[in-house]
């Protein structure tokens, strides 16, 4: 039994082997080496059996067997220290419980937006519905129905956007077509607000080439100018507060008869006069008039029956106006620092 001395040694080599290895592919060489079916003490075993006598084979079975349980279970306790290490090292990794969380920013309206918005709701208030129309526009709506024919030379001014090849269609210039199709569509009474975005083709700090305008119209049985001051001056002071005032002056569009420029009080000196409004105290807002009977009579609408008033002007310029915004490029830039800073 001289040769059974020798297992101890395998066992401590196993011992001394498996304490160095760290991770579980480690373990596992180690384990396969010794205790594995082709390991050493294993091939040991096999040897001893095979060349002692008899009467020892059964103590050697013995004793190779209870070192192969002690280097299995080794082997396994190897395996559970490794596995158990990973997890603590992974709960360390991915739960830090105090670690704050991330904020994520709200959106923000974009000024035009709530200024569009304000607008609407201070027009539904007094009975104003909000009507839509396309963006591109025959020269039927945009123009002539508006009481400018082909040859008008009030078509100069609007700079249009003509869509190529279609002499007859153009990016709308103004909200007002939007006046013919609403007066197409129904009968009186009518009372309409008219948000929507116009192109013209120019291009500086003070216009842009795409730009948003609102519009008005009120058609009935005896509507009148004094109407139309009212609703301006309700609108004036509910938007930009009460002491606002709204002046009138004669002006001419194709498509009212009379017709007037609105004037608002200017918002930066209250009328004190300025820089802003050249020292007059007040701020051109738009146009404004009772529609011209040609208007009625395109739309087959008896002009001895129905009056009405009419106005429009540019959203942007009101947001400007009401946040104090200097350059209208800025609105349709899409820098979120801007947006940031209205509501
Ligand atoms: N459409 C005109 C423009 O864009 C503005 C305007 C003037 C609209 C008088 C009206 C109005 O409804 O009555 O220049």
């Amino acid at each position: 039994m001289a040769s059974l001395t020798e297992l101890p040694d395998l066992k401590r080599d196993f011992d001394q082997q498996l304490s160095a290895a760290h991770t579980e592919q480690q373990v596992r060489k180690v384990y396969a080496d010794f205790g594995g079916a082709n390991g050493a003490i294993r091939a040991k075993q096999k040897e001893l059996l095979k060349t002692a006598p008899n009467e020892q084979k059964r103590a050697i079975g013995q004793a190779t067997n209870d070192i192969l349980q002690q280097v299995e279970s080794a082997f396994a306790a190897a395996l559970a220290r490794i596995a158990n290490a990973a997890a603590a090292k992974d709960l360390e990794r991915t739960v830090d419980v105090t670690l704050p969380g991330r904020v994520h920013r709200l959106g923000h309206l974009h000024p035009i937006t709530i200024a569009r918005r304000e607008i609407e709701e201070i027009f539904a208030q007094i009975g104003f519905t909000v009507a839509v129309g396309p963006q591109v526009e025959t020269d039927f709506h945009n123009f002539e129905a508006l009481a400018m024919p082909k040859d008008h030379p009030a078509r100069d001014m609007q700079d249009t956007f003509y869509v190529e090849g279609s002499p007859d269609v153009v990016l709308r210039t103004h909200t007002s077509p939007v006046q013919i199709r609403t007066m197409l569509a129904k009968k009186p009474p009518v009372r309409v607000i008219v948000p929507g975005t116009v192109y013209r083709r120019d291009d500086d700090a003070t216009h842009s080439p795409m730009f948003n305008q609102v519009e008005g119209l009120c058609v009935d049985v005896g509507v009148t100018f004094a109407d139309l001051k009212g609703v301006l001056l309700h609108f004036a002071r509910r938007y930009f507060g009460e002491k606002i005032g709204v002046r009138l002056r004669p002006s001419f569009f194709p498509f009212t008869e009379p017709s007037a420029e609105i004037d608002f009080t200017c918002v930066f000196c209250s009328g004190a006069g300025c820089r802003t409004c050249k020292q007059t105290g007040w701020i051109e807002i738009g146009g404004s008039g009772m529609v011209d009977p040609e208007v009625f009579r395109q739309v087959g609408y008896d002009s001895e029956k129905y009056t009405g008033f009419a106005f429009g002007w540019g959203i942007d310029r009101m947001a400007m106006l009401k946040y104090g915004i200097p350059v209208i490029t800025q609105l349709f830039e899409g820098d979120v620092r801007f947006a940031r800073q209205f509501r």
